[in-house]
């Protein structure tokens, strides 16, 4: 069975196929980083408008580079949400059209469960029942996983997701868009014990988040200090310190409570060093395992949607009855098939 997989929920145009046999054939993207660059965050509907663009050349694309045609494919899955309205119909259009004029079904894929899924593409050694860690610019979930469709939120943000942090704080301090990497990178070359920010909720009980505090008392710190650029690293160092240090309390703290074995990093900031090398120790030290996927599977790709279409089609899913977006959907909400 062969899926081609649509991915347009925010910035990034991601098309890809998976095969049941042969694994990912082949998968192209486009991030529109440049395009918003210049107004600092993404503006919906540029990003919709570029994704209409680049949509049909990327198709094309990845259908020259795996010497496919689209007779070959047994179904079409697309990110129906959560995400930009604007940027998923431009998504939800073009699968259902090709998959209608094909006879084919069109599959609705939730974006966070291509994120969680993905690792299994990557590692075949992966196995359910596991937590993830579910760390984005738009969410920050610790999820119990029992299977396909069956997830449980443990612990969630209050505030900004982890992602958003890095890029509001990166912002904050004049750091060039997109900012959470570029925090990252100034990060690698400062003193992480230079200032002692709070870790947020970590003293409680529960495995709930909360950023926004800790952007703020970067951003005290960023006023008093008038910053040159060995505190500017250091500021960097001690703020993601921080945010790895409670990302992994949490992570431990489920862990323990959950019983799990095997912790899964899914979204943009799995791609952070730190908190790889992090919780890499903390598995070795505690016996779980511990899955990354690569850094171009942590930030959002179309082999996530095709892989999570793919496990879907296989499990039975039928095409969606209805063309339609949702730019809100409770992880939660989706039922086991
Ligand atoms: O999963 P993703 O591509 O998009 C969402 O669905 O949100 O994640 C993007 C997020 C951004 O907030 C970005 O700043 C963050 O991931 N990110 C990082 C790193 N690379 C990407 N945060 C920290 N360190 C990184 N190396
Ligand atoms: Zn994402």
């Amino acid at each position: 069975m062969r899926v081609l997989g649509i991915e347009t929920s925010c910035d990034e145009t991601g098309l890809a196929i998976v095969d049941d046999k042969q694994g990912l054939l082949a998968h192209v993207l486009h991030s529109q980083t440049d395009l918003h660059a210049a107004y600092g965050g993404v503006v919906p509907e540029l990003a919709s408008r570029d994704h209409l663009h680049k949509l049909p050349l990327l198709l094309e694309q990845l259908l020259n580079e795996t010497g496919q045609v689209l007779s070959d494919l047994d179904a079409i899955a697309y990110t129906a949400g959560p995400g930009l309205v604007g940027a998923l119909l431009t998504g939800v259009g073009m699968a259902q059209g090709v998959a209608w004029s094909l006879g084919l079904p069109a599959l609705e894929v939730h974006h966070l469960e291509g994120h969680l899924l993905v690792p299994m593409l990557e590692n075949p050694d992966l196995e359910w029942p596991f937590l993830a860690l579910l760390v984005s610019g738009g969410h920050t979930m610790l999820v119990d996983v029992q299977a396909m469709g069956e997830y449980r939120i443990l612990g969630s943000t209050l505030d900004d997701a982890a992602g958003e942090a890095f890029d509001k704080t990166a912002k904050m301090m004049g750091l060039p868009y997109p900012g959470g990497p570029e925090l990252a990178r100034l990060a690698e070359q400062g003193n992480e014990t230079a200032f002692a920010f709070t870790r947020p909720m970590v003293d409680r009980p529960g495995l709930d988040f909360s950023f926004s505090g800790l952007k703020t008392q970067v951003w005290t710190c960023f006023r008093q200090q008038v910053p040159e650029q060995a505190l500017m690293k250091d500021m960097a160092a001690s703020f993601q310190k921080t945010v790895v240090d409670t990302l992994r309390i949490k992570c431990r703290r489920a862990m323990q409570e959950s019983g799990h074995k095997r912790l899964v990093i899914a979204g943009g900031v799995g791609a952070n060093r730190k908190l790889r090398t992090g919780l890499s120790e903390d598995a070795e030290k505690h016996g779980w395992q511990v899955f990354f996927p690569s850094q171009v599977f942590c930030t959002d790709n179309g082999a996530m949607i095709a892989y999570a279409g793919l496990l879907r089609l296989m499990a039975g899913q039928s095409a969606a009855q209805e063309v339609r977006a949702l730019p809100r959907w409770s992880l939660e909400s989706i039922q086991p098939l």
